[in-house]
């Protein structure tokens, strides 16, 4: 089959990354007798310095009528970046907060498995680790406080800020639903997490998880409260299968989760809607501080592109090929500086590639 693939490579560690992965792309291709079309589009600080602005129209377009988006990372240094001396609308994440929205891409499944391979990189204690873990964090991505009204403002001499946290129970409804689905296919529990002793949103947001949770009498449903998760994720993360949660616990819950696996870099995404489209990004950001110097992990990238594969193209063959590759590189000792401990072989971002797209 062939493929229409949205690539946005994007700023800092996201052009070196996103090549790694259509390497690896190409080698199941061409395994498989697939095609990958890939086009260009521009998006965050790569479409500010060409447009001006961080997403453009034609680049909304160009994304949906692909048949999925593979991204890098976009953004740069907040202190030292001019893309961060634009008002706040035209900086690099609106382009990417704007493109999740135009898609709809409401449903954030940010899995964290930790290899045992890994094991090393974690800061964890080893009897914290124990059998290690894998468990999948379900973020709502378009809604929340990250999309609500937002002003600053001056009253009487004194400057005030303000952001909107509002969700509704549709919103609510339809990531708890990809929650529970994906919970029923694995070890059957969902942890819904909020602010419920003081947030109403987050009072709404339990309720509406428990009419849900109605429709799916096999998955054990518990709640909560996100200051609580933030220290379970560190103390036992091996209680968690499907940890479902709003749009800026999830962001901040998930970098947690990522950490604990070793390094943010190998930490893979897909934002999915109501259809097969998704866009696959790693959840790490992108790195200026290592930018261009093929350094980087490449295997959040690489995984993503096997999330795509699975979520929108159906290739689970494919999918689980990618997965045995990047398993069997870290099992023979390969590692990026990130992850490096002793008795491995260091490589770089290509290498990292090259060693990943040899074994498919
Ligand atoms: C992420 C990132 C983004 C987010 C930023 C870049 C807007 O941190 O994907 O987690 O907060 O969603
Ligand atoms: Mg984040």
């Amino acid at each position: 089959m062939n493929y229409k693939v949205a690539v946005i490579s994007g700023d800092g560690i996201g052009p070196e990354i996103v090549r790694e992965a259509k390497k690896v792309l190409d080698a199941v291709a061409e395994k498989y007798g697939h095609s990958f079309q890939y086009k260009e589009v521009l998006m965050g600080g790569a479409s500010i310095d060409v447009h001006g602005v961080p997403l453009t129209e034609e680049a909304i377009t160009a994304c949906k009528n692909a048949d999925a988006v593979l991204m890098g990372s976009i953004g740069g240094n907040t202190s030292t970046s001019p893309w961060y001396q634009l008002p706040p609308e035209k900086r690099p994440e609106a382009g990417l907060l704007k493109l999740r929205k135009s898609l709809n891409l409401f449903a954030n499944v940010r899995p964290a498995l930790l290899y045992q391979e890994l094991k090393a990189a974690c800061p964890l204690k080893d009897e914290v680790i124990g059998n290690g873990f894998d468990l999948v964090i379900m973020r709502e991505l378009t809604g929340g406080l990250y999309f609500g009204e937002r002003k600053t403002i001056e009253e009487n001499g004194i400057r005030k800020a303000c952001d909107t946290l509002t969700y509704d129970e549709t919103e609510i409804r339809r990531v708890a639903k990809r929650a529970f689905d994906i919970a029923r296919k694995r070890r059957k529990k969902v942890t819904s997490v909020d602010k419920a002793n003081v947030l109403d949103s987050s009072r709404l947001w339990r309720k509406v998880v428990e009419e849900v949770a109605k429709d799916y009498p096999e998955v054990t449903l518990e709640h909560m409260l996100v200051d609580n998760c933030a220290m379970q994720l560190v103390k036992d993360p091996a209680q968690f299968d499907v940890v479902l949660t709003e749009n800026m616990f999830g962001d901040i819950l998930s970098d947690e989760a990522s950490m604990i696996t070793g390094s943010i870099g190998m930490l893979a995404s897909a934002s999915l809607n109501n259809t097969k489209f998704g866009l696959y990004e790693p959840s790490g950001g992108s790195a200026p501080d290592i930018a261009g110097k093929n350094i980087a992990n490449p295997i959040a990238t690489i995984l993503s592109a096997a999330m795509m594969l699975r979520f929108s193209f159906d290739l689970d063959k494919e999918a689980d090929a990618i997965e045995a590759a990047v398993q069997k590189v870290l099992t023979e000792g390969y590692r990026t500086g990130d992850i490096m401990s002793d008795g491995c072989k260091q490589v770089n971002t290509d290498e990292m590639g090259d060693c990943i797209a040899a074994r498919i």
